[in-house]
């Protein structure tokens, strides 16, 4: 019968990782905003949050960075990038939606919000556009199910939105005209009055 044994642990985890190229600026630029974490996973949102709020994203090339420092590969580090959605690995859009995909938005509809601003907006949710000027970022609740269903917007909350609501803001984010669905061209054009939306601006409501 064969014995079996078990053999040594896996030498990948904790074989340091060498300087790789890229932008030396930006590698030491990452290596400073790292310098006083403990090479301890406790600190490793830490400093995910830090590159990210110096460079809008952790950018690939920071990974062989952390993961030096962390005492980890960088297969190790991406796992947990997917877990932390915060946490952005691509540059943002310069404006991004924020659709709250939680149950009070989606009992008053949100998925109709959410369909009207990726075919306006011309972008999945989790994408952006090809010129990287909006994103649709899919977001969960955060309490504020009193203005459901909602969009958080650079920081302002903005709900409760009807799909004629939507429609004009998304149209003013693209820069067309804000127009209710009217009638089709060639008919008499009828004034309308946008219904009522209500902003809640929050000190500090931006990303978490
Ligand atoms: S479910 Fe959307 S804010 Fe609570």
């Amino acid at each position: 019968m064969t014995k079996i044994t078990a053999g040594p642990s896996h030498p990948s985890r904790y074989t340091a990782v060498g300087p790789v190229a890229g932008d030396a600026d930006l590698l030491a630029k990452v290596g400073e905003l790292i310098a006083d974490l403990s090479p301890d996973n406790a600190d490793l949102l830490t400093a995910f949050h830090r590159v990210q709020q110096a460079c809008g994203y952790v950018p690939g090339e920071a990974i062989p960075v952390l993961a030096a420092k962390f005492r980890t590969t960088p297969a190790m580090l991406y796992g947990a990038l997917d877990f932390y959605s915060e946490i952005r690995t691509v540059p943002p859009a310069q404006t991004t939606v924020e659709w709250c995909s939680g149950p009070a938005c989606l009992f008053k509809s949100s998925m109709n919000i959410r369909r009207v601003l990726e075919s306006i907006l011309g972008c999945q949710m989790g994408e952006k556009t090809e010129d990287g000027a909006l994103g649709l970022r899919l977001v969960q609740c955060d309490g504020t199910c009193h203005l459901a269903p909602l969009v958080r917007l650079e920081g302002r909350y903005i709900g409760p939105l009807s799909v004629s609501d939507t429609i004009k803001l998304a149209r003013e984010l693209k820069g067309e005209e804000a127009r209710e669905p009217g009638p089709a061209a060639g008919e008499e054009a009828e004034e309308t009055q946008p219904s009522k939306r209500s902003v809640d601006e929050r000190e500090g409501g931006g990303e978490a």
